[in-house]
């Protein structure tokens, strides 16, 4: 296409999308409507870092517990890294929570608690990548960043049928994202964008009859827009198993913290046989006497991996152990261990066996 007409279609596609907007923007907690003042940074901040491999759906009561318990970033740094991790649980990707109570004591102890405005300083803080740098500097300061995530990324390969494959495709999508993000107003454009996304340009049955950008759209005029983001063939997962131990005792149930370091690393969970992403569990008990082993309760899938679980119950009364970071927690109340979903399972596989 000639530079031209490129950019004519490019002004073209950032007005539709900016109109469109005005009168579909959702609504969401850490937004402020279309075209009004800047939304708070650390709302900003803490939503984006929420919404890395999440959907807005799942986000919103989480983003809304951790703003009602910690207000502010300085609220947040002050916070019990314990509390805040089981306060995590369940939205996954835990790293994320611990750069972000890393990031909220780094912004608080040598920022004075005001986050840096441009893209390039934002990109330096812990837990903040290219993604979530170019999000905050365009919603929370207005720069004109050229803003790239998964429901963006699938808009743009379909409007202009970007058909190298990703991952390797992601610098011509980017390419594409800057040429129809307009100078004023990137943040809106932005949101606009992954709203379409989220809502029109699905995955699977786009809704094109009701997009703003039918007119512009290559693979709608081809009628394939099933066909992009065109994708690298996927590797297949490895299944990894592990083996869970439920001890309880007079109503109370043996869990343990897992180390810092790793796989859901600081959560509470209950004790296991140490699997991980490379390896199988050994599946041996960590104290002698009698257990029931049921085998493969739990499916949960990973990244990088898949994993099956067995629950091997103890079964003896009598209870020996030295207790290195395990602790007892009343069963009545394991909804408030903050338990990683995974745990989370076993547990509700047990329950729900004995009533
Ligand atoms: N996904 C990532 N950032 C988002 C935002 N600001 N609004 C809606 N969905 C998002």
């Amino acid at each position: 296409m000639a530079v031209d007409s490129f950019s004519a279609k490019a002004r073209k596609i950032s007005a539709n999308i900016g109109a469109h907007y005005v009168d579909n923007a959702r609504t969401l907690p850490w937004r402020t409507p279309p075209g009004g003042d800047l939304p708070n940074p650390y709302h900003v901040w803490l939503s984006e870092v929420m919404l890395q491999q999440t959907t807005a759906g799942a986000v919103k009561s989480y983003f809304e517990k951790f703003i009602r318990r910690w207000p502010t970033v300085q609220d947040l740094a002050r916070a019990d890294e314990a509390d805040l991790m089981a306060a995590w649980a369940g939205l996954g990707y835990y790293a994320r929570a611990r750069n972000l109570h890393k990031c909220a004591v780094h912004i608080t102890e040598n920022m004075n608690g005001i986050f840096p405005q441009k893209e390039s300083e934002l990109l330096k803080l812990p837990g903040v990548g290219a993604y979530t740098a170019a999000a905050i500097a365009a919603i929370a300061f207005g720069e004109r960043a050229v803003v790239v995530d998964a429901n963006i990324e699938r808009l743009v390969a379909r409007l202009f049928a970007i058909d190298t494959p990703l991952p390797k495709g992601k610098a011509e999508i980017r390419s594409a994202m800057d040429a129809i993000t307009p100078d004023r107003g990137a943040g809106d454009f932005a949101q606009a964008c992954m709203d379409i996304g989220a809502t029109i340009c699905t995955s699977k049955n786009p809704k094109c009859d009701i997009c703003p950008v039918q007119e512009q759209c290559v693979a709608h005029a081809i009628r394939d827009e099933e066909a992009y983001p065109v994708k690298a063939p996927k590797k297949e997962k490895p299944v990894r198993r592990a083996r869970f131990f439920w001890i309880e005792q007079r109503g109370q149930l043996l869990l343990s913290t897992r180390p810092p370091k790793g796989m859901l690393g600081g959560m509470r969970a209950l004790p296991d046989d140490g699997w991980a992403a490379g390896n199988d569990g050994h599946a041996r008990p960590p104290l002698a006497g009698k257990w029931q082993v049921h085998d493969n309760i739990v499916q949960h899938s990973f990244t990088h991996f898949s994993l099956e679980v067995d629950l091997a119950v103890y079964q003896d009364e009598k209870f020996v152990t030295d207790m290195v970071s395990q602790f007892w927690w009343p069963l009545d109340n394991i909804a408030e261990a903050g338990l990683p979903t995974l745990f989370a399972k076993a547990v509700k596989w047990k329950t729900e066996r004995e009533t």
